[in-house]
């Protein structure tokens, strides 16, 4: 078969490396790519997000399967243009995608389907907003209503901090229509997780639980990130959390999907906040995450092209996804100044030096004439497996300082829990 993943960071590079053990595959092109996927797969120079020009590749070259990485893609509608023509594809469909596409969306189906979530309010003008920041105790949280690459939600500790982030979501625009929409919603304690699953028409099969670190500084200081480090599997996830996530939130999401009639074929991803009073569902993603998939591919022992087909065909079950008892673990290496400003095209060096069961997966890097050079904030995820997580960090820690490049910066302390 001819695979076609689109997308170009880490997460997609974890999935090009994956479907490439797949006995199935014979070949994969990887549009846009990175200077990972390249060894792997043949780079595409079309976007994610140019769906045209994806279409007519995928057409002209047969491509027999499209894995979708990104939300931007799905949210388009990326998978309703596919399957217009007849072609094969891994992803959900864009009323689907409104889970991840839209706040608000999501929001309100959480609340008609009594899942638990934060107490909320939506507002589209900006007046009526500022008034209601009176009527909610400290600290909440904005978010606007539509994608911004992970950017688009605060915590305001005070009333003045919040009519600042009203005024720029929506009368500066800085999130252009996204934030033409905002969500004011309580503020939750508790411990973060992420619970990814596949969805196999509408019935919903969890994967292996991971912890990602999203704050850039060590002891989770500085601003949050895309997620820089990650392991699997989390601890938290005991089977008495298990059984509760199972009844008061995945059932209903199941029995909300066939309510509201939306066919979802795909990968859900579900950012829970485990609170005193229980799981409550911060958010809805409509893909695999970034990190957690370069934690997840390496323990799956299944082969990825069985689950994308049974995903599809409705067929899947929980037996079909096999996992490795090894602990998987993930170091993201940056770019200085991420998550803020940075520069690219720095010279990357010493991967040559990387001890064999070392797992690479590049998230922003370009090849040019045999040299590699940084091409993002995040650059790359050194991942090793072990039988405990602190064999994988040590093998981790050993091998990521032989890797050099202008501004390199990683923390030191992912994997270092005491629960874990
Ligand atoms: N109600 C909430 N209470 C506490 N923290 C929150 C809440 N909503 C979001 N957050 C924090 O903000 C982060 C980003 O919010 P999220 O809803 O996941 O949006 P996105 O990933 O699209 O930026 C979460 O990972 C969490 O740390
Ligand atoms: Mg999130």
């Amino acid at each position: 078969m001819k695979v076609l993943v689109v997308g170009g960071g880490g997460r997609e590079h974890a999935l090009c490396w994956k479907i490439a053990q797949s006995k199935k595959v014979s070949k994969i092109y990887c549009a846009p790519g990175n200077g990972g996927t390249k060894e792997i797969a043949e780079n595409i120079d079309i976007g994610a997000e140019d769906i045209d020009g994806l279409l007519d590749f995928a057409l002209k070259e047969k491509i027999d399967l499209t894995v979708v990485g990104p939300e931007a893609p799905l949210v388009m509608g990326i998978v309703d243009r596919f399957e217009e023509k007849g072609l094969k594809i891994f992803g959900v469909n864009k009323e689907a995608a409104q889970l991840e596409g839209s706040k608000a969306y999501a929001k309100a189906f959480m609340e008609k389907y009594n899942i638990p979530t934060a107490q909320y309010r939506r507002y589209t003008d900006k007046e009526e907003a500022i008034k209601a920041l009176d009527d909610f105790n400290y600290p909440l949280v904005i978010k606007a209503d539509g994608l911004c690459a992970g950017k688009g939600v605060v915590i305001c500790h005070t009333k003045e901090e919040g009519i600042d982030v009203v005024n720029y979501m929506m009368a500066d625009r800085a999130f252009g229509s996204a934030g033409e929409r905002i969500i004011i919603e309580e503020f939750l304690e508790g411990i973060e997780m992420s619970l990814l699953c596949f969805v196999s028409k509408g019935k919903i099969i969890p994967m292996e639980s991971a912890k990602d670190y999203k704050q850039i500084f060590e002891k989770d200081e500085g601003p949050n990130t895309g997620g820089v480090g990650c392991f699997s599997p989390n601890n938290l996830f005991n089977k008495e959390l298990e059984n509760r996530i199972g009844e008061e939130i995945l059932s209903r999401i199941e029995t909300g999907l066939v309510k509201e009639n939306i066919d979802y074929s795909g990968v859900l991803f579900i950012g829970l906040m485990i609170t005193k009073d229980g799981p409550k569902v911060l958010e809805f993603n409509v893909r695999f995450g970034d990190p957690e998939t370069e934690v997840l591919m390496p323990r799956l022992k299944s082969d990825i092209m069985d689950i994308f087909e049974k995903t599809m065909d409705g067929s899947l079950t929980k037996e079909d996804l096999v996992w490795s008892e090894k602990k998987c673990l993930t170091v993201v290496a940056t770019s200085k100044g991420y998550p803020g400003a940075y520069e690219k095209g720095k010279e990357i060096t010493g991967l040559d030096l990387l001890d064999d069961d070392i797992i690479l997966f590049h998230n922003g890097t370009i090849e040019k004439e045999g040299r590699l050079y940084t091409n993002g904030g995040r650059v790359i995820s050194v991942t090793a497996l072990g039988s405990t997580l602190e064999e994988a960090r040590e093998k981790i820690y050993k091998n990521i300082n032989r890797i050099r490049f202008d501004g390199i910066y990683f923390r030191r302390d992912i994997g270092k829990i005491k629960n874990n």
